[in-house]
């Protein structure tokens, strides 16, 4: 018996299996709105036999997208656009996942295969904010722009529109919502003492830098039904020297479960130039901080990181590390992973994948 194909149910949510595809920035949106694009490539993995689907960075406002191509869902446009979508998804066994998210000081950038720059306000750009004042990368060569340091008004703001967000998600057909607390964008940026310096309740010690996370949380845990799985990706270490570990994210962990969030999703870094990025981070280390934080705490972790191999995605479910393994360029690479995984490990392509194949070549 396959550990990683057997279902999981959390809430009133079903997952055919562990798998999921990991949220992945297609820079493909105009003003936000998914197309055709956005359908094939969620689409083409429900039908591949992924048991979760985890839609990109999706801004909570316009300036909260990273570059001009982001996701967005702050119109009822948008809302619109991803409602096919998500019934195909459905339709093909998979659960759709949105990951509600704002890009903080790292918004307004190209796409990066136009080189990532800070966009300019009369290129495209917009200003950023942030927690503090400076800019991602003050000595780069590349040019960051200097974020605003937000007043308690525009926290406030932000809180709000994850809000108005994690409805429109709901309407949108969505059944887990994970909210991105991740990477240098701006709820990391909050938490993490690299960026975070503000001397006011929402910075200083680990609580008050949490402070933005967890009122953020709560706000979003009183919209969203009840009956539906939250996650909360959280860089779960900074992999560099002053910033966080292991223990801060624990705790961040312990607060997030008393709070109803039903899974840590377990990436790291990106919060500073030098910080080790979030592609690319070694397997052995970020799965092991999902089964660190499932320990500590007895939250369910998703784990994510280089996880390519069936017999590997299989070992870390089967050995309690994670809930779910999250794979982002190997579904990039191989839409049907999941059924080729299925295949390789024995077991039953019956509700991996859908009867015009399967009848075929399952
Ligand atoms: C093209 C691309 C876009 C990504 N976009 C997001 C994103 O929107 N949100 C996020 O949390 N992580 C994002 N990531 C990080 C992935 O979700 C994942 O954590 C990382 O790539 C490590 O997994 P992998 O080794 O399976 O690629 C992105 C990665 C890639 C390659």
């Amino acid at each position: 018996m396959s550990a990683l194909f057997a279902p999981l149910t959390v809430k009133d949510i079903t997952f055919r299996n562990r798998i999921g595809v990991s949220p992945m920035c297609q820079y493909s949106s105009t003003d936000g709105v998914a197309n055709d694009w956005h359908m094939v490539h969620l689409g083409s993995r429900a039908v591949g036999g992924a048991g979760l689907i985890i839609a990109e960075a999706t801004a909570v406002t316009a300036e909260g997208r990273i570059s001009p191509g982001c996701a967005g869902i702050w119109n009822e446009t948008q809302v619109e656009a991803l409602i096919p979508v998500n019934r195909f998804i459905t339709q093909h066994g998979a659960v759709p996942g949105i990951q509600l998210a704002h890009a903080g000081r790292k918004g307004s950038s190209a796409r990066p295969w136009e080189g990532g720059e800070h966009l300019s306000d009369d290129n495209g750009g917009w200003p950023v904010i942030g927690p503090a004042d400076q800019p991602f990368d003050p000595d780069g060569k590349r040019l960051w722009k200097t974020p605003a340091q937000m007043s308690i008004d525009d926290i406030k703001d932000v809180q709000q529109a994850f809000v108005t967000s994690a409805k429109r998600a709901l309407d949108a057909g969505y059944q887990l919502l994970e909210v991105h607390g991740a990477h240098g964008y701006l709820l990391h940026s909050f938490f993490t003492p690299l960026v975070n310096t503000r001397t006011d309740e929402y910075g200083g010690d680990t609580r008050n830098r949490a402070r933005m996370m967890l009122e953020t949380v709560d706000a979003v845990r009183a919209v969203w039904p009840e009956n539906l799985p939250l996650a909360v990706r959280l860089s779960a270490h900074d992999w560099i020297d002053g910033g966080l570990g292991i223990e801060e994210n624990i705790q961040m962990a312990g607060w997030l479960k008393e709070r109803g969030v039903d899974f840590v999703d377990c990436s790291g870094g990106g919060a500073t130039p030098a910080a080790r990025s979030s592609v690319g981070t070694r397997t052995a280390d970020q799965v092991g901080l999902a089964a660190g934080i499932r320990e500590a705490t007895g939250i369910a972790t998703m784990a994510v990181g280089e996880i390519t191999q069936a017999q590997q995605a299989e070992a870390i479910v089967a050995s309690g590390q994670a809930d779910i393994v999250l794979l982002a360029r190997q579904m990039m690479r191989n839409p049907y992973w999941a059924a080729h995984a299925a295949q390789e490990l024995g077991v039953s392509t019956q509700d991996v994948l859908p009867e015009q194949i399967r009848f075929f070549v399952g």
